[in-house]
């Protein structure tokens, strides 16, 4: 059994994976164990919609007639990231990019396949089963934060049974279209998907371990013995 520690650093965002299905009963059991995760004032501000086989070929499907539409998303309220944005995240963002499309062997300039990358997000990296959270449109930037706890826990729960994830923002670019598309009522929103199955391990884009800042500079310790 995975260590808490273990996988926290095994996770990775896998973005390749097998055609191998994944069950229900898997994919409500590794929700059942996330559900557990924290929430401010314990409110659960969260639902998940889970899609695989005829559902999950008709957001595919979605996805392209609405991409085909607006090839630069759909504009909302929500946007992904800020506009323009500033260093340091300018930066950590950029050499994500570099790092990914260099080990697939995709040159700057080739553009096409940049894109073609880019939009393997829509049909989950040819994950089986893809989810969707979905928040209260009235919530705050505190519970969108908690949305996470319960997609990192997902994450963790997924990995220790031997399956990967993906999180993607990707597809807030066409969250109106899905939100028509599941019928879901005004005052719910789509925040974000994320692709789970079996990885392939085979390609190069799994290979990708993505850095982070050290501890020093997104830490700040106070107050300690041996702080200076
Ligand atoms: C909320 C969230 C949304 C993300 N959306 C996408 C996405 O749409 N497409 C994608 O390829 N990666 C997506 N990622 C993956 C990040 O790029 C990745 O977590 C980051 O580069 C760190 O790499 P790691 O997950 O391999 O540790 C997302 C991650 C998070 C936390």
């Amino acid at each position: 059994m995975l260590s808490v520690s273990e996988a926290i650093a095994q996770r990775i965002s896998i973005r390749s994976f097998l055609p191998t299905e994944v069950p229900r009963d898997v994919v409500a059991e590794i929700l059942d164990t996330a559900r557990w995760a924290p929430s401010g004032g314990n409110m659960q501000p969260w639902r998940v919609i889970a899609v695989a086989g005829e559902a999950r070929q008709a957001v595919i499907d979605l996805a392209e007639r609405a991409l085909a539409e607006n090839p630069h998303g759909e504009a909302d309220e929500f946007p992904i990231y800020p506009p323009k944005l500033w260093e340091p995240y300018r930066s950590r963002r950029y050499e994500l990019g570099e790092a990914m499309y260099a080990l697939m062997g995709i040159p700057r300039e080739d553009k096409p396949a940049r894109l073609a990358h880019l939009a393997r997000n829509y049909r989950f990296f040819d994950a089986p089963v893809g989810l969707f959270f979905v928040i209260d449109r009235g919530m705050g930037y505190g519970q969108w934060a908690h949305v996470g706890m319960l997609m990192q826990s997902i994450a963790l729960v997924a990995l220790e049974r031997g399956l990967g994830t993906c999180m993607q923002e990707a597809w807030g670019t066409v969250r109106k279209s899905l939100h028509a598309h599941f019928g879901l009522p005004e005052h719910e929103v789509i925040y974000c998907g994320m692709a789970l199955g079996h990885p392939d391990w085979e390609q190069p884009v799994n290979q990708l371990r993505s850095e982070r800042a050290p501890l020093d500079e997104i830490a700040d310790f106070r107050g300690f013995d041996d702080s200076e």
